[in-house]
């Protein structure tokens, strides 16, 4: 049965806030996790409440905030049990040097290290603090201790601080956090599988300004690369002209024409020390390219009223060529059809040579945020995902897609 939801959906975290300036992004934080369907708990010190106040994070939360290892509320003294109990995940951010230093050292001099010294769930740690500090030989030996230990250390990054310095430090954007949390809690169904992808329209030139593209937008192709680097896989993204983020762990080529692409595909495949296992060819590949492109502007002066006349050519076939070759990947190809939708994709299948098609209603859906996709595979069976997000669609077909690699 395949997940429809964000790999956070249905968790509950224990947010703790430990003191420090960064202790404001944990409000934005605690928003982005219940954004993703987690429920969030939050529990902090009090050296936190000096640069935040518990209202804020119960606003947000809509659950009581906890500091004091003593709190009236909890019937049965026992907040250190309670407030984990069933938690999926305790995540600490920011995370400060002294917190580091006591979960090193197993001490719980207050409510947040006795709910880690207790907790039966995995521990997550954000840090946040001055360059120095993080550099310090003792914070360098508890975070190394740390990781002995299981704990999973998210950060810190580097850039400016609030203290004026720059360097080590920083924690991690409420985004990063969130992103490397989802990575944490999704399936790894691609663990190790080296997979590329292509992405996005292809730009073919007429001369050095004008060219030919398409509506590709890069967003299937894009959300693809992040599902897979997600479920563990190595992904490289041979991406044609979009302005879109490249996908965490994900390593990009950016490419404009057909011909740079399918050059790029193959030159990434054969310089390959390992074979590649996956190829997920989601490109709208221009069929054709100019023969003749000048390589000066053309001016208008220079063309009749009918302007200049262009010659076309057709470029290569990518998926087809890649799924000929005798070291070939696993590849799935997309199919934008205006008809037919399951015909097509079924004779389309089987003509590029591949064992998985994945189509849509093209012209409708080049640049939206949602689709709704029809797979096909080499037993002729047909798979419909509903509609839905690109992002959720994507984690979908890495679930197919990863089962279908099974059984091969
Ligand atoms: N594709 C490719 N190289 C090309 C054209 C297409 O790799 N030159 C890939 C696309 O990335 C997609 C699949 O082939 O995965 C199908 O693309 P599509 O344009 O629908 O297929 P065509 O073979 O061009 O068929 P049609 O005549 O329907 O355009």
């Amino acid at each position: 049965m395949i997940s429809v939801t964000s790999p956070l959906q249905g968790k509950r975290i224990v947010l703790g806030v430990t003191g420090g300036v960064a202790a404001f992004k944990a409000c934005f934080l605690a928003r982005e996790l219940q954004r993703q369907g987690a429920t969030v708990q939050v529990v902090m010190t009090e050296a936190a409440t000096h640069f935040i106040g518990p209202a804020s994070f119960q606003a947000l939360t809509g659950q009581p905030v906890y500091v004091d290892q003593w709190d009236a509320r909890v019937p049965n003294n026992m907040a250190h049990i309670d407030l984990s109990r069933g938690a999926d995940l305790i995540l600490i951010a920011p995370a400060s040097a002294d917190i580091m230093a006591k979960l090193a050292q197993g001490l719980a001099p207050d409510l947040l290290t006795t709910l880690c010294l207790a907790r039966e769930c995995p521990l997550a740690l954000a840090p946040a603090m001055n360059r120095q500090m993080w550099a310090h030989p003792a914070t360098q030996r508890n975070a190394a201790q740390l990781q002995k230990d299981g704990v999973l250390l998210l950060g810190p990054g580097d850039g400016e601080q609030a203290c004026g310095e720059t360097g080590d430090g920083r924690m991690w954007e409420p985004e990063d956090i969130v992103e490397a949390l989802q990575s944490y809690f999704t399936p790894k169904s691609l663990a190790g599988k080296r997979t590329l992808i292509t992405a996005g329209p292809t730009f073919e030139p007429i001369d050095p300004v004008r060219g030919i593209t398409n509506h590709s937008s890069g967003k299937m192709g894009f959300a693809l690369a992040q599902a897979c680097a997600r479920a563990g896989a190595k992904v490289t993204l041979i991406a044609g002209p979009v302005s879109l983020p490249t996908p965490a762990g994900a390593l990009r080529i950016d490419v404009m024409s057909a011909q740079q692409m399918n050059d790029a595909v193959h030159a990434v495949l054969d310089e390959s020390s390992a074979r590649f296992d996956l190829f997920i060819a989601v490109a709208a590949v221009a069929d054709w390219g100019v023969a003749n492109p000048s390589i000066e502007k053309i001016k208008k002066s220079s063309a009749d009223d009918n302007g200049p006349s262009l010659q076309f050519k057709q470029n290569p076939d990518i998926l087809a060529s890649v799924a000929k070759r005798s070291d070939h990947p696993f590849c799935v190809g997309f199919a934008a059809e205006s008809e037919s939708l399951a015909a097509n994709a079924h004779a389309k299948r089987a003509r590029k040579g591949i064992p998985l098609l994945v189509a849509n209603y093209g012209p409708q859906t080049f640049g939206r945020d949602d689709n709704e996709l029809l797979v096909v595979d080499d037993l002729g069976q047909e798979k419909h995902l509903a509609r839905a997000s690109k992002t959720l669609l994507a984690r979908q077909l890495v679930e197919l897609i990863a089962q279908a690699m099974n059984r091969c």
